[in-house]
């Protein structure tokens, strides 16, 4: 089963200056370059973050989400396929920091990796970095349909749902790893990290002004569902970042009882107003995605 949202791989214009912003703002850390692709981390993962320099095709590669066998990588394509989805190939490996992995698609065209092996690298030297990559939201024309994909292809389960907007869903004691929001558009609304406090989010809007003379889209304030306090801001191309701290636990480790919210304004923003245009409007393609093992996650080719 899936136990863990894994990270994004995103498309960027320009590698270096995406590289950049991610350390520079938000804390992460390089630890391998191959050709024009960066895996970052900011803990004892090889990577939470994936860069391809790709200016033909601004969008997100993948979703990926992490299983506990490697034999469930087919079997959950198999459930995907049930439900309407699509496996893109089949399991490959030769990845830098993962073992093994495949890829499926919904219906609309939301792409999730699902991996298996995870590889450790040193931690970080001390810094002030996110703890760990928490979740994706996601934009999509059909819920319903795009609902049953999670719950009886990837075997999410309900956490809360806003009317007929959005809903959350958790593949461990997080309130959520994977967010779904009713759009025209089908793109990725934002992805997140998690951070340990207010405090944490504070600094990370500090180094936005400092470092790129740049602010906030939205907050920082409190979600009502999942109970997270949240500030977001664009990345270098575009893409939306949440920042997150005090996301709620889900039974057994927390007592958070999932429910259903009304629809307005103080839902979402438990402090304040509601959200800007700017965070309604903001989305990130999905790339082209090629069947099998993508060209740009090949293993380096050793010196002779
Ligand atoms: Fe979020």
């Amino acid at each position: 089963m899936i136990h863990r949202i894994g990270h994004i791989a995103l498309r960027v214009a320009d590698l270096d200056a995406a590289v950049a912003f991610q350390q520079d703002v938000v804390g992460m850390v390089e630890t391998e370059r191959v050709a024009n692709v960066a895996y970052l981390t900011c803990n004892e993962r090889h990577h939470e973050l994936v860069l391809i320099e790709d200016p033909a095709h601004r969008g997100y590669e993948h979703i990926a989400l992490e299983v506990d066998d490697p034999a469930d990588l087919e079997r959950i394509a198999r459930c995907v396929e049930r439900v309407g989805g699509r496996a893109l190939g089949g399991v490959y490996d030769g990845q830098p920091g993962i073992d093994r992995a495949i890829r499926v698609r919904s219906a609309e065209g939301h792409v999730f990796q699902l991996f298996h092996g995870m590889r450790e690298v040193p931690a970080p030297p001390a810094g002030d970095r996110p703890i760990k990559f928490e979740h994706v939201s996601v934009k999509v024309r059909r819920p319903a349909a795009f609902e049953r994909f999670l719950r009886d292809g990837l075997g999410l389960r309900f956490s809360d749902r806003m009317g007929p907007f959005a809903s959350w869903w958790h593949c461990d004691a997080d309130h959520h790893g994977i967010a779904v929001v009713l759009s025209p558009r089908v793109e990725l609304s934002h992805y997140a990290y998690a951070w340990p406090d207010l405090n944490a989010l504070g600094r990370v809007a500090d180094r936005l002004r400092a470092e790129r003379d740049r602010k906030l889209v939205w907050g920082p304030s409190r979600h009502g569902p999942g109970n997270n306090h949240f500030a977001y801001l664009h990345d270098a191309d575009g893409a939306m970042i949440e920042h997150c701290s005090e996301l709620a636990l889900m039974p057994p480790a927390g007592d958070y009882q999932a429910r259903r919210w009304r629809w307005d304004p103080t839902t979402i923003n438990q402090w304040g107003g509601p959200p800007p245009l700017r965070f309604l409007l903001t989305g990130y393609p999905i790339a082209p995605a090629e069947p099998g093992r993508p060209s740009w996650a090949a293993a380096p080719v050793a010196d002779h």
